[in-house]
């Protein structure tokens, strides 16, 4: 199997059902695994990073009928909005999937034909309750009056024959599994959620119907359609090569981190992994739920009318501070409340005051103090040795958390360094410095101290910030923080001469 030189990081957003607006949710976990890619892409590792939409399905089909179109027509129309807000905020996914393409059709098709033949699947009837807007079937008692428990909409009954998958009988398997495998499911409270669900008896589940069309019809008999999420969860396969490029596939498969909204875990934490033992594949060797977004303190919901537009929230306040926002204010894998005033508030004190300050006023000094040239500074200093320990222990933290997906400890961490930095400024009070020749090798190695912690802040936000960083980066005159990537780059003392350039403010300040 893969050794780890070999194993290509590859990462995942849940693929976006195309009948809604891109919103808030969708722009959270996608930037998240963005940050991630672009976070292993700078440690020097080959990165597969997929993202997609989940185009098949009833809804779709009655949505495309109304307005006259076929439902590939109507699927063609709307994936644009997702590639387009994918651009808008910088996203560099290597794949984008899309389940209606062949290839996804192909994976299908030889997936279920493989459970099949590994007498995992069967022919049978069922007779449930399903709710089309949310595309889940749900049983009597869950009903609440007779309304989906999820979305309160009205349920349908229904009754056909339907191919079963035997998911019952990997009951024991799936329990065993992630009591072994105890970073399988994050965040905790979300494992121990699947391991209660667990305890209850797993059913059968009905993976096919006949009552509608826009989908992929069962191998064999092609008046059955695969349900969506059979369908869906193999996109993690197509676009690793499954089943025709096996040797791709052998290096990308299995999945590094599948990242993922809390509500849908069951899918990925249940369904999935009994899926892939009945195919004889190993599992995803993460899966991350995180939480949801509320909007100024109330649920998002198109009838209220408060649907965060990422776009427009991108033209009012950038990009990366979006993207810097959406990470630093809520802990990974806990809910969050997206408003005005807090936005505001992080752009204004933690980028404006404390980061784009920070570099200005270095820039300036270097330019007045010392004619734009970054000084020398001997490494047995008292300063240097100090923010040498301390970038070493950021550098720690910032690894930890982002193995643990910790993005705003990650920023924490970072921010220990623009902090000291603004402190360390204040306190060796360059400007008297530069008045007193006999001070000149300190005035240097204060200078050199600032001038390495932002380099090294440059490729720490990268991740979040790329242009920033970029811009950062250029002003400090250093190479673009990706071509400074590797493992080495983030130890103290990489910077050895150059020029800086002032360049406009990072983040202008909010009225
Ligand atoms: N198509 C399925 C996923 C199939 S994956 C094999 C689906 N699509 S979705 O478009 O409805 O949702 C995609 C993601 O958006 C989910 O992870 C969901 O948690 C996330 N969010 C939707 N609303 C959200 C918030 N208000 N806040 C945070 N994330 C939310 O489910």
């Amino acid at each position: 199997m893969n050794t780890t030189e070999n194993k290509i990081y590859y990462i995942t957003t849940p693929i976006y059902y195309v009948n809604d607006v891109p919103h808030i949710g969708h722009a959270y976990t996608t930037v998240a695994a963005d940050v991630m890619a672009r976070y292993q892409r700078l440690r020097g590792r080959e990165v597969f990073f997929l993202t997609g939409t989940d185009e098949h399905g009833q809804k779709i089909e009655k949505t495309a009928a109304a307005r006259g179109l076929s439902a590939q027509e109507l699927v063609d129309e709307v994936v644009e909005r997702f590639r387009h807000l994918w651009e808008v905020l910088n996203i560099s996914n290597d794949d984008f999937i899309r389940t209606s393409e062949e290839r996804h059709h192909k994976a299908v098709s030889a997936f279920f034909r493989r459970v099949k033949e590994a007498g995992k699947i069967y022919l049978g009837h069922y007779e449930d309750w399903y709710c089309v807007p949310c595309e889940t079937f749900w049983t009597e008692g869950q009903l609440e009056n007779g309304n989906c428990p999820e979305c309160g909409r009205p349920a349908e009954k229904v009754k056909e024959e339907s191919y079963f998958f035997a998911m019952s009988t990997f009951q024991q398997q799936l329990l065993d599994y992630i009591e072994e495998h105890p970073g399988f499911i994050q965040p905790k409270s979300k494992r121990n959620e699947i391991l209660g669900f667990l305890r209850e008896e797993l059913r059968d589940l009905s993976i096919s119907r006949c009552s509608f069309k826009w989908g992929i019809p069962v191998p064999d008999d092609p008046k059955h359609v695969i349900y969506v999420w059979f369908d869906a969860l193999i996109n993690y396969l197509t676009a690793a090569g499954y089943p025709d490029d096996m040797e791709r596939f052998e290096r990308l498969w299995p999945a590094d981190v599948h990242l993922i909204g809390k509500d849908i875990l069951r899918f990925h934490a249940v369904y999935w992994p009994t899926f892939l033992f009945a195919a004889g594949l190993p599992l995803p060797k993460k899966v991350f739920a995180h939480g949801w977004w509320t909007v100024e303190g109330e649920k998002m919901s198109k009838s209220v009318g408060n649907v965060v537009d990422p776009e427009a929230v991108v033209e009012e306040y950038g990009v990366d501070a979006f993207r810097y926002f959406l990470l630093r204010e809520v802990p990974f894998g806990l809910d969050g409340d997206f408003s005005q005033d807090a936005i505001r508030g992080r752009i204004n004190s933690e980028l404006a005051n404390d980061l784009g300050n920070l570099l200005s006023r270095t820039v300036s000094m270097v330019k007045k103090y010392r004619q734009r040239e970054i000084p020398v500074a001997a490494p047995d200093g008292e300063y240097y040795r100090e923010f040498a320990q301390l970038n070493a222990e950021v550098c720690d933290q910032v690894a930890v958390a982002m193995d643990e997906l910790s993005f705003n400890k990650m920023l924490a961490a970072a921010w220990r360094l623009v902090e000291r930095c603004n402190r360390f400024i204040d306190e060796r009070a360059p400007w008297a410095l530069a008045k007193d020749e006999s001070k000149a090798a300190e005035l240097d190695e204060v200078l050199y101290c600032v001038l390495e912690s932002l380099r090294l802040l440059s490729l720490y936000l990268y991740p979040v910030m790329p242009e920033k960083a970029e811009q950062m980066a250029t002003q400090l005159g250093q190479p673009a923080p990706l071509a400074q990537r590797g493992s080495e780059v983030f130890a103290w003392g990489g910077l050895h001469g150059g020029q800086v350039a002032k360049g406009k403010p990072l983040f202008p300040r909010l009225d």
